[in-house]
């Protein structure tokens, strides 16, 4: 009689399953459960797993974790809907609609928080103070004036709440998502969740209110959203999908733009960057000669975008990107399966010492030579690519540039590091106080 072959302990089964791992230098793949995980940070695979729209979609676990605040919008919806939506919004979003009506809004407010600055000594949290800024920003382009400044304090307060309680989840808690087992049923979380939501909710049921008195809507985001309609029912969007799209827009407008802008401070005032921080100060003066910044396209101030640009590579605040695979197909001689999940991970990719010359070096020159190398994807690609990144490029160069323009500052404490959150942040403080430029060319 053929003896049984030994079936292997517990342990054994249950590390295999957690274990198996393939890897080559830039593609990694392993399960967690029963779950296919792919890891990519070839910039050519990662490209075309963007692009084919039609084989890979958000993740479940994304659209039900992330659908609870939005609903389904515009980020995550898909189809005709999504396209309906997206066509809406595109021109203000386009490098015209960005330079007339945007970047007006971005250097006002820039000025705005610099004489704040200028009247009290203090030290100051530059995240902060850069969430603060791109927060109003984004609400200007959403509600024009139709926001009270304590309306807009309570907004950026609740939805900080928020993105915090999407700080990176242990293993356990990943696995436990995927089995639909979410955070807020942990009650400390529920409560936290519900009252930033509910706050939220109240001021912007409030501005929608108000708003739908007017005869005609101003042009902004809440302007078309109240004026468009519902591909699939044909009738005007309901108060749900609305207030959905306001949320999303506030968070994705300012949370990784206002990361952006801090690491590029952090960089930038380090003494090992100073040949870096003297040619945006150079560009600045050679263009404002000491008068404030005039609005307008940032490509005007190359050294300054690409010191943005640069610690977006060092420090992309939309540090990974995944999809669901929907169906089986081949990417770079990988085959992905329905339902893998497929990770792009931007900051590896970013990092990577073969994809680039210097990697671990703070160098905006890099960019001079081709302004989107293939191995950069802070903002994505393809037809999901960031709808607000004409915006965050400028906002991003202009708020630099008329910060540099007009003030010196004194670190008096740096971050130690990294943290992922929602967005990569900053681990630890940036803290500095600030005064008036001592040295400023003379107007002409
Ligand atoms: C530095 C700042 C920003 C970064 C790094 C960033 C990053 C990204 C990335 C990586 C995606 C693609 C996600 C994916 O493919 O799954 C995305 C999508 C999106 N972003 Fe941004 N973003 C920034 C600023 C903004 C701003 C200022 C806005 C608008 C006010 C915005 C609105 C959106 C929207 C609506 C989408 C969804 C596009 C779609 O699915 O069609 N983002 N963003």
């Amino acid at each position: 009689m053929s003896e049984k072959p030994k079936k292997d302990g517990l342990w054994k089964r249950v590390s295999r399953v957690f274990k198996e791992k393939k890897e080559t230098a830039h593609h990694k793949f392993s399960r967690i459960g029963k779950l296919r995980v792919h890891e990519f940070t070839d910039p050519v695979a990662a490209r075309e797993i963007l692009r084919q729209d039609a084989n890979f979609g958000t993740p479940r676990f994304v659209k039900k974790g992330i659908g609870r605040f939005i609903g389904n919008a515009l980020i995550l919806d898909e189809g005709e809907s999504w396209q309906n939506m997206h066509n809406l919004m595109t021109d203000i979003f386009s490098p015209k609609g960005v330079n007339n009506t945007i970047a007006p809004i971005i250097t006002d407010e820039t000025d705005k928080m610099i004489d704040r600055w200028l009247k009290d000594a203090k030290p100051l949290d530059l995240e902060h103070e850069m969430r603060g800024l791109t927060a109003k920003v984004v609400m200007r382009v959403v509600f024009s004036d139709s926001i009270s400044e304590k309306q807009a304090h309570d907004i950026i307060e609740a939805s900080t709440v928020t993105i915090e309680s999407f700080r990176k989840p242990h293993k356990l808690t990943v696995a436990m998502r995927m089995l639909g087992i979410h955070k807020e049923y942990i009650p400390r979380m529920k409560k936290t969740y519900k009252q930033s939501a509910e706050i939220i909710d109240h001021i912007l049921e409030d501005i929608i209110a108000e708003r739908r008195k007017l005869k005609t809507q101003p042009d902004d985001i809440l302007g078309r959203l109240l004026d468009a309609t519902d591909v699939a029912t044909g009738k005007p969007l309901t108060q749900k999908q609305i207030k959905d799209q306001l949320v999303m827009f506030i968070v994705a407008g300012h949370e990784t733009t206002a990361v952006g802008l801090t690491f590029s401070l952090h960089e930038l005032l380090q003494g090992k960057n100073k040949a870096e921080y003297d040619k945006v100060r150079t560009e600045v003066d050679n263009f404002t000669h000491g008068a404030h910044l005039p609005p307008g396209d940032y490509n005007r101030l190359p050294n300054v975008r690409d010191a943005f640009k640069e610690a977006m590579r060092l420090h992309p605040s939309a540090y990974e990107i995944a999809r669901e695979c929907e169906k089986d197909t081949v990417v770079g001689g990988v085959e992905i399966k329905k339902f893998d999940l497929v990770r792009i991970s931007v900051i590896d990719m970013h990092r990577a010492p073969d994809l680039w010359k210097d990697a671990a070096d703070y160098k905006p020159e890099r960019f001079r030579k081709e302004p989107f190398p293939k191995a950069y994807l802070p903002f994505g690609t393809g037809p999901r690519v960031c709808l607000g990144m004409t915006m965050a490029l400028t906002e991003g160069t202009l708020a630099l540039a008329e910060i540099f323009n007009r003030v010196d500052f004194n670190v008096t404490e740096r971050p130690t590091g990294e943290q992922l959150v929602f967005t990569m942040r900053p681990q630890g403080k940036l803290e500095a106080t600030v005064t008036e430029r001592k040295t400023k060319p003379a107007t002409p």
